[in-house]
């Protein structure tokens, strides 16, 4: 693996704590208690990076995203980790009753209505639900939504890197949010196989984390969300033209669970 591969997410570092850090320290400057909480710090941190990045990463993914979320998505989806509600603007009004855009980082709450509202999709129409809570919280999610196995479409882009003990989080969402029939749709920045590009991934993650809210480049969400088993049907693919020995390498999931 060549030194520009291996170094090569340091120029994204670089950018990212040009443009969060002085509106992150100008948070603190204005209420210096947020030292004792660094979790809060993390989050402001990262609804700037997000402003910065969350867009572009949106636009290179518009074809990915419209042949896997516009051609499948229907009744209630469950977006994982909203972040800006991109989402939305994949799903087609005709065919989804209910946008639920999870996200417990409340800075992107606004920009999640805004996007939605611009898909179609209002809190007053009840067709737009925004939960505070982590994609691990099952309880909130059910009470929310007012029931057991409400959800017909899953989604998660980039998220399952964040979210805390993923396993049991995944096994929860798919056996108790899920409807029987219902589908999981991810594209998720995953463990690469390359043994030693996974070696880079792995040393790089606790820095990585750190600026990105507990992202982590060496987790195998795919294959967890395999191992979770009792699917109908699944779809694996990569993404077109990636390098193989990428550190952000790509899976690209549609998983239908058994009824
Ligand atoms: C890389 S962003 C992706 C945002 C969005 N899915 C997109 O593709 O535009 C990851 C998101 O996961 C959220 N997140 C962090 N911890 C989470 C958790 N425990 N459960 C759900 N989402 C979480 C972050 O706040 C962030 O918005
Ligand atoms: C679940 O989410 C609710 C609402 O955001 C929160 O009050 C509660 O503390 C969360 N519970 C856990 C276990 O994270």
């Amino acid at each position: 693996m060549p030194i520009f591969k291996r170094f090569g997410l340091l120029s994204d570092l670089y950018i990212a704590l040009q443009l969060a850090l002085t509106p992150t320290l100008r948070h603190i400057w204005a209420t210096p208690s947020l030292i004792f909480h660094p979790t809060a710090i993390s989050r402001i941190f990262m609804s700037y990076v997000w402003t910065a990045f969350g867009a572009g990463i949106d636009e290179n993914n518009v074809q990915l995203k419209t042949s896997l979320i516009t051609k499948n998505a229907y009744g209630v989806v469950l977006d994982l980790g909203a972040g800006h509600g991109h989402t939305a603007k994949y799903l087609d009004t005709t065919r989804v009753t209910k946008y639920v855009a999870l996200e417990p980082n409340i800075l992107m709450h606004d920009a999640i209505r805004r996007t939605a509202d611009a898909a179609g999709f209002s809190e007053p129409s009840g067709t737009l639900l925004i939960l505070a809570c982590g994609a691990e919280n099952t309880t909130t999610i059910l009470t929310s939504l007012g029931g057991y196995q409400p959800v017909d479409t899953l989604v998660s882009v980039l998220t399952l890197c964040s979210v805390p003990d993923p396993q049991e989080t995944i096994k929860s969402l798919t056996t108790e949010v899920l409807k029987p029939g219902g589908q999981l749709l991810f594209i998720e920045h995953v463990r690469n196989p390359l043994p030693n590009v996974a070696w880079w991934q792995s040393f790089w993650s606790p820095l990585w984390g750190l600026a990105f809210d507990g992202c982590r480049l060496d987790r195998p969400s795919h294959t967890w969300i395999q191992k979770v088993g009792g699917w109908a049907s699944e779809e694996l693919t990569g993404t077109d033209g990636e390098d193989e020995e990428h550190l952000f390498w790509h899976r690209v999931g549609k998983f239908v669970k058994a009824t």
